[in-house]
């Protein structure tokens, strides 16, 4: 059911790599509400050619830009402007890529060589992605980016290793880049804090599904799924939250605020 909640705007999608990652259900979800999109993922990635079932689904262009590399930003903000017709309304930033966790490195023999690309990928490039923005002076005001995070960034989960700095980092820049866009351009940077999900990114942390099936048992409302996730960003590019920035949004079925269920202490009884 569509409410035509964006109508008439116009937003780049970042990280959908097929039809398990959260870009992909949020791009379906955007298309649904009205708006009009842009696809970009890594060369590499746009390689699997599976973004093309999505881009023929929500009728958008793929525009390839590896997301640490500036020209590439630039690129594609110009190419996106250019399709548009205009400046962009939304940004989502869904991309997440652990080099020490991909090569099995534990947190404490950490390689720093592979750290600074892990960090670059998964929350630099946040800043890069708003800088070219500011720089072309691509958003519209009142436009809504938002950033995808994890609660190891306030809480240990020894296996997420690396990626609870770089999420910290990420959650940071949305507060800080956040303020000056808002007295810029009244533009809001937001990141929401997703239940584990099934995804390709999500599935690479060790002990995935251990770690999946006990934040189900510690939130009241369960896991919050992809699609659930996909709404939420949804409204987050909405003029429904225009007074909403700097934030980081908790959507994990109410994980982050429980300090024990019944169902956990049952399973510790027995
Ligand atoms: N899956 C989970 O459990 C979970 C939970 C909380 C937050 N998140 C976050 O959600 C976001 C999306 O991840 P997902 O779970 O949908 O997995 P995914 O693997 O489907 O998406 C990750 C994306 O990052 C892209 N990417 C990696 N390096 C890139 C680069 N250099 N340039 C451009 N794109 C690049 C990949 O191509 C891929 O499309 C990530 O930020 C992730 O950390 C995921």
């Amino acid at each position: 059911m569509s409410n035509n909640l964006l109508k008439g705007k116009k937003g780049i999608i970042f990280g959908a790599l097929d039809e398990k990652s959260i870009a992909w259900k949020t791009a379906l979800k955007c298309f649904d509400e009205g708006a009009q999109l842009v696809l970009t993922n890594a060369p590499v990635a746009l390689r699997m050619g599976e973004i093309n079932k999505l881009a023929t689904a929500v009728n958008a262009p793929v525009i390839g830009a590896d997301v640490v590399n500036m020209d590439d930003l630039k690129n594609l903000f110009e190419k996106s402007m250019e399709h548009f017709g205009g400046k962009i309304d939304f940004i989502l930033h869904s991309i997440g890529m652990s080099l020490n966790v991909r090569k099995g490195k534990h947190y404490t023999e950490m390689n720093y060589e592979w750290n600074q690309k892990s960090m670059d990928i998964s929350a630099l490039s946040f800043h890069k992605v708003l800088r070219t923005a500011w720089d072309m002076d691509a958003l519209n005001e009142w436009g809504s980016v938002v950033a995808l995070s994890y609660i190891a960034a306030q809480r240990v989960f020894p296996d997420y290793n690396e990626m609870a700095d770089a999420k910290s980092l990420l959650e940071s820049i949305t507060r800080s880049f956040g303020y000056h866009y808002g007295v810029k351009n009244k533009v809001r940077v937001n990141s929401i804090s997703q239940s584990p999900t099934r995804t390709t990114a999500g599935s690479g942390v060790k002990g995935f599904d251990g770690f999946m099936n006990y934040a189900e048992k510690m939130s009241p409302l369960g896991n919050a799924s992809g699609e659930d996730c996909a709404n939420y960003c949804t409204l987050m590019f909405s003029d429904y939250t225009r007074m909403v920035t700097m934030q980081n949004l908790f959507h994990d079925g109410g994980f982050s605020f429980t300090g024990v269920t019944q169902a956990v202490i049952e399973q510790m009884e027995k």
